[in-house]
């Protein structure tokens, strides 16, 4: 079968590389892709934005099945359009796709059907907002209701810091139109975990846990990124904090969305907070999540067309799904100074020393070909250098092992990617 993936992050090559493992794929396509996932996919210059043009590709090529790997096509309708132009798509619908695309609207969902998440208002005044914040206590956290490329979430810890944060979101609209609306939500302290689910529509099946690390710079300090690295499992996400989870939050959510006429079919990832009064959702996304998705697919046993599949068609309950036994690290290589300014076109040497290498792979973010046969950096996100260990510690030290090897002009990345690992209790997994 012919498989088009719709991305051009790491994610997308973590998918492509998932993709590339089935027996039942002939030839993959990915639009536009990126100068790595262009050793297993043919790269097509198409944006994701463009609709009219990927239903065209589709069309023209045969494609059997479409991955849409991005929140904005999703949020924007392209399973509907595809659908409508009888092509068989993975994701959410865009009335699905809303629980990322509006944390209004997600936040209202978890409160009508009693899904533990932080104590929140939403406002489409910006007058009302700081009127509220007056009486409300510090630190709070505000956000942006559309999406931000993961950055419309801001954690004040004063008053003062918090009008400004109104008057960025909803006034000067740094975030564009995510900003006509705002959440201003309860700050909550715990670990941080991300698990993803695969969906069809009213059954879930929970993959394995990961840890996300946000900010740009070592001991969670400097400004929030799309992710500066990860690992799987995460050892704090104990087999009864999971029961708990798949019972209160993944269950719950999946009613929820089908009692609201929204049925979610894709990969749903749930953002969330381990708190002293037991784990809450912090966010939803509607998609796989970028790095997670570098962490969790590698580990992963099933043939991942099998799980499409049967999402697509709600048979998931029939599908076993299963992970090995094992944990994953990845460390982005980032351009200095992201994610605010940097330069770019740099050569990257060294990947050579992973091509089909077991157990460690380069997931390419932001990279091209530049017409010289060398392969440039061209993002803020470069590469996720991963690797599999037996361990979580193991995995962390063959992946900087790899950072080493790596190399280009202003290359940046986080010495302490797993450091949560060495606090957790000794009985847990890695
Ligand atoms: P989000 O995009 O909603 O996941 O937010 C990005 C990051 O902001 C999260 O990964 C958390 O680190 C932080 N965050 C979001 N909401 C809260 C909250 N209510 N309390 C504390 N931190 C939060
Ligand atoms: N790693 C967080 C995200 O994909 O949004």
């Amino acid at each position: 079968m012919k498989v088009l993936i719709v991305g051009s992050g790491g994610r997308e090559h973590a998918i492509a590389y998932k993709v590339s493992q089935s027996a039942q794929v002939d030839k993959i396509y990915c639009a536009p892709g990126n100068a790595g996932i262009a050793e297993l996919a043919e790269c097509v210059d198409i944006k994701a934005m463009e609709f009219d043009r990927l239903v065209a590709f589709a069309k023209e090529k045969k494609i059997d099945l479409t991955i849409i790997g991005m929140d904005d096509p999703l949020v924007g309708g392209i399973v509907d359009v595809f659908e409508a132009e009888g092509l068989r798509v993975f994701g959410p619908r865009k009335n699905a796709a809303i629980i990322e695309g509006s944390k209004a609207f997600s936040k209202d969902l978890m409160k009508k059907y009693s899904i533990p998440s932080a104590e929140y208002r939403n406002f489409d005044d910006p007058e009302e907002a700081i009127k509220y914040l007056e009486t409300a206590s510090m630190p709070i956290v505000l956000k942006a209701d559309g999406l931000a490329l993961g950055k419309g979430v801001l954690i004040c810890n004063s008053l003062e810091e918090a009008k400004e944060g109104v008057k960025k979101i909803m006034l000067d609209k740094q975030f564009g139109s995510a900003g006509n609306k705002m959440v201003i939500e309860e700050f909550m302290t715990g670990r941080e975990v991300s698990v993803l689910l695969f969906c069809d529509g009213t059954n879930i099946k929970a993959m394995t846990s990961a840890q996300d690390h946000k900010r740009a710079k070592d001991g969670d300090k400097g400004l929030n990124t799309g992710g500066m690295g990860n690992f799987s499992p995460s050892p704090f996400y104990t087999d009864e904090i999971r029961e708990f989870c798949e019972e209160k939050i993944y269950k719950p959510t999946m009613a929820a969305m089908k009692a609201e006429g929204r049925p979610f079919t894709g990969v749903l990832f749930v953002g969330l907070m381990l708190t002293e009064k037991g784990p809450k959702v912090l966010e939803y996304n509607a998609r796989f999540g970028d790095p997670e998705a570098q962490v969790v697919l590698p580990r992963m046993k099933n043939d991942i067309i099998d799980v499409i599949n049967a999402c697509i068609d709600g048979k998931l309950d029939e599908i076993d799904l299963q992970f090995e036994d094992n944990a994953c690290v990845c460390v982005i290589l980032a351009s200095d100074g992201y994610p605010v300014a940097y330069e770019k076109g740099f050569k990257i040497t060294g990947l050579e020393n992973f091509k089909g290498k077991d157990g460690y792979y380069v997931f390419h973010a932001g990279s091209k070909f530049d017409g010289e046969g060398n392969i440039v950096t061209n993002g803020g996100r470069v590469l996720g250098v991963t690797a599999k260990g037996a361990t979580l510690k193991e995995a962390r030290a063959n992946a900087y092992a790899a950072v080493d090897l790596i190399n280009f002009d202003n290359k940046y990345y986080r010495h302490d990617i797993g450091k949560a690992i060495d606090e957790a209790p000794a009985a847990s997994h890695g």
